[in-house]
């Protein structure tokens, strides 16, 4: 291939980019609790990937594993080319992880805990020093880099554990639920900061539980339930995989409701919340029609909503529930 294509620089994260992470079948078991029972994934370089799931679903553990410090009990999986079972150390040079919980050292300063880091990646101390004052200006730690981090902030420590994963440079990062316990300005401020991450070209791997996370940061969600990625897909195909939306109608007068009920009939009516569902997909040109409609048969509801479905609908509908309706949405 001539060099010119090789170098030529665009936004990874296609279907065509190379697999920064990749897995076949991985599965791991506690005692006889199952926790993955085979796992498929290929994270395209350049791209964000977000591994969604109820508590306990397994996260954590396929972070770990991916980062090589649990092993898998079987199956494959690749991390920036390099077979996480063989070559741990290979992968180890590549990738930068962020715990769930933090590894923010609190006894010493901010600056103390980068320098840490810095050694450990075996960097000169003089681009030691030059790295961290980097990473602290970048993340707003400046000012407070003097004092122990035990004196920081929840949002400021997730600043600082993601200042210290960045010291290796890495090409892949793995974030297990970057902004649990955040304020939605420190929240909104980390989405930024992995925003960035991205046009620089890094892949990240991140969990979360939060929906509008996945649904504002990532190319690709997978959504993991029961072992299983229950559901894979951009936040537009997972949100197209449940019913679509509606728009509700309330009234607060029974004999209302009732009628409109009768008037309307291809409805889902609720007695006991005194609303209508018609079923629609939010359009402009659909709600003038449904409201021509309702007008015309003379019906005044107390309040209407539209109701477009969202991750949060997909989440309650892929996790937790009964088999065969998962089975349906397959
Ligand atoms: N070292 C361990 N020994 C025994 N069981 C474990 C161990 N680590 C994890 N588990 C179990 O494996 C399952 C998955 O745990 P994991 O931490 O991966 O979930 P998670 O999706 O990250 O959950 P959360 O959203 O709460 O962080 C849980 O049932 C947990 O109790
Ligand atoms: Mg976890």
């Amino acid at each position: 291939m001539p060099s010119s294509v090789m170098s030529t620089s665009i936004r990874g994260g296609g279907p065509q980019s190379p697999a920064a992470v990749s897995t076949i079948g991985l599965r791991k078991s506690y005692g006889d609790k199952t926790v993955l029972n085979g796992i498929d994934l290929r994270i395209p370089a350049g791209s964000v990937f977000a591994l969604l799931g109820p508590n306990g679903a397994g996260k954590t553990t396929t972070v770990q594993i991916l980062s090589t410090l649990i092993a898998a009990d079987g199956g494959q999986a690749q991390v920036a080319g390099h077979d996480v079972a063989t070559s741990p150390d290979r992968v180890r040079t590549a990738i930068g992880v962020t715990g769930q919980f933090s590894a923010v050292d609190g006894l010493i300063t901010g600056e103390e805990n980068m320098l840490l880091m810095a050694d450990l990646h075996h960097l000169s101390k003089r681009e030691g020093r030059r790295t961290a004052a980097e990473l602290l200006e970048r993340f707003d730690l400046t000012e407070a880099a003097k004092k122990p981090a035990s004196t920081y902030s929840g949002g400021m420590k997730r600043r600082l554990d993601i200042a210290m994963t960045l010291v290796g440079n890495p090409r892949i990062i793995f974030l297990d639920e970057p902004t649990t316990g955040l304020d939605p300005r420190s929240r909104h401020n980390m989405w930024q900061i992995i925003r960035e991450l991205v046009t620089d070209g890094v892949t990240v791997f991140l969990t979360t539980q939060y929906l509008e996370e996945a649904d504002q940061l990532a190319d690709r969600i997978a959504v993991l339930d029961d072992g299983k990625i229950a559901a894979e897909g951009t936040a537009e195909e997972l949100k197209r995989l449940i019913p679509g939306g509606h728009v509700q109608l309330r009234f607060s007068d029974p004999s209302a409701h009732q009628s409109a009920a009768l008037a309307l009939r291809e409805v889902t009516r609720d007695d006991d919340s005194l609303t209508l569902q018609i079923p629609s997909d939010g359009t402009q040109r659909e709600l003038r029609s449904i409201l021509d409609w309702l007008d015309s048969a003379g019906i005044e509801a107390d309040e209407l909503t539209v109701h477009t479905p969202d991750l949060d609908d997909v989440f309650f509908a892929l996790t937790g529930g009964t088999d065969q309706r998962k089975e349906a949405l397959r």
